[in-house]
């Protein structure tokens, strides 16, 4: 009764394939179908599949039908075949035909699930608000195929980290190209271009904070409640809307400020040669200079020059970690 075995063993893995597909319709959309999920489909496709084969039910409609009536309506008989009625095998016949059918019809359900499942598992996420909370710092993919840096703890999570100055590892003294491009690595230090930051921030509505910590191992941070960049017409002009925190208003006087850098003189000092970029060497939304400088240069003492924030670090001491990082309002 081998055939019967595998009969049996096949009746209980479709059962349990047409729950699958049951409870995969009441759950579409949650992202629980994990890729273990799928290879399972994958193994139960393949194994109804090699069962059919195996058996050559196609084949041999009438001895496997036999069975299944058998089964169905005198199991006492399974043993004794030959105790069956004749015309089991008309309305068998019609009955495997279906059963055929409606297997084929499931699979071909199954791998289409199968295949909107892997294309949801290989997905690219279009922004951090993506990346589940409780990850400290998440190296993202993006759809457009750049990458990010998400915050996915402090304040709720959901930031994009768009400069960080954790090790001191990269210069920050470059000019325009780089600051419209950006530069660094997600890893340690870097600038996320102003070209990326007007594309995000023209689009939706952007929160932006600054993580801060000084020499003295204090944190502090200050969040802006509205944050955009203005296109390279308009030299990135910084729009800011009100702040909280804990380190002061230091960017508030940056409001409305156009970006400079070492080779393009944006800022407010009358005299043309005069440039707060070269003498800050840094980059930043200068007016006649700063009073937050956050591209400064790294453990600097001299006077305004290294990473500042007024109220908070003074201007001869440098942070020893700064991260900008901004979110779509309403998100935390
Ligand atoms: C095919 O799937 C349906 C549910 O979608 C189920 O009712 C039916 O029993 C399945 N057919 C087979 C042969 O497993
Ligand atoms: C069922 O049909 C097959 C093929 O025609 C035949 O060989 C077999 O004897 C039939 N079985 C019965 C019980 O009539
Ligand atoms: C920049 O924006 C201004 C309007 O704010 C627009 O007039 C100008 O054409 C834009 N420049 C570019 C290069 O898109
Ligand atoms: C910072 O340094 C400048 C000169 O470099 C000095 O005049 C000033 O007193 C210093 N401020 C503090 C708070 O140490």
């Amino acid at each position: 009764m081998k055939l019967m075995y595998w009969l049996l063993v096949c009746a209980s893995c479709l059962a349990c394939l047409a729950q699958r597909v049951i409870e995969d319709r009441d759950t579409e959309d949650v992202l629980s179908n994990t890729e273990t999920e799928l290879m399972a489909w994958n193994d139960d496709t393949g194994y109804v599949r090699s069962l059919v084969q195996q058996n050559n039910m196609v084949q041999q409609p009438y001895i496997t039908c036999h069975v299944l009536n058998a089964l169905a309506r005198h199991p006492e008989a399974v043993d004794d075949p030959a105790s069956q009625a004749a015309n089991d095998n008309l309305t068998c016949e019609k009955e495997l035909g279906h059963f055929l059918a409606d297997v084929e019809r499931n699979i071909s359900i199954m791998k289409e699930k199968m295949e909107k499942l892997e294309r949801k598992i290989n997905a690219k996420p279009k922004s951090c608000l993506e990346v589940p909370r409780g990850v400290p710092r998440v190296r993202l993919s993006l759809e457009d195929g750049t990458e990010a840096l998400c915050d996915t703890i402090t304040d709720g999570g959901g930031w994009r980290v768009i400069q960080r100055r954790v090790n001191g590892l990269e210069n920050f003294y470059r000019p325009w190209k780089d600051y419209k491009f950006g530069f660094g690595s997600l890893d340690g230090d870097f600038w996320t271009g102003l070209e990326t930051l007007h594309e995000l921030t023209k689009e939706d509505y952007y929160e932006m904070r600054v993580d801060i910590m000084r020499k003295d191992k204090k944190f502090g941070f200050a969040q802006y409640t509205y944050f955009r960049i203005e296109n390279e017409t308009k030299a990135y002009k910084l729009i800011l809307g009100d702040f909280y925190g804990t380190i002061g208003d230091e960017l508030g006087p940056h409001r409305n400020m156009k970006f400079s850098t070492r080779d393009q003189k944006n800022d407010n000092i009358l005299k043309k040669t005069a440039s707060c970029a070269i003498k800050f060497r840094g980059a930043w939304w200068f007016d006649r200079c700063h009073k937050s400088h956050l591209n400064g240069v790294w453990g600097s003492t001299a006077f305004g020059s290294g990473v500042t924030w007024k109220a908070f670090t003074g201007f001869n001491e440098s942070a020893i970690f700064a991260e900008m990082k901004i979110r779509p309002v309403g998100f935390g």
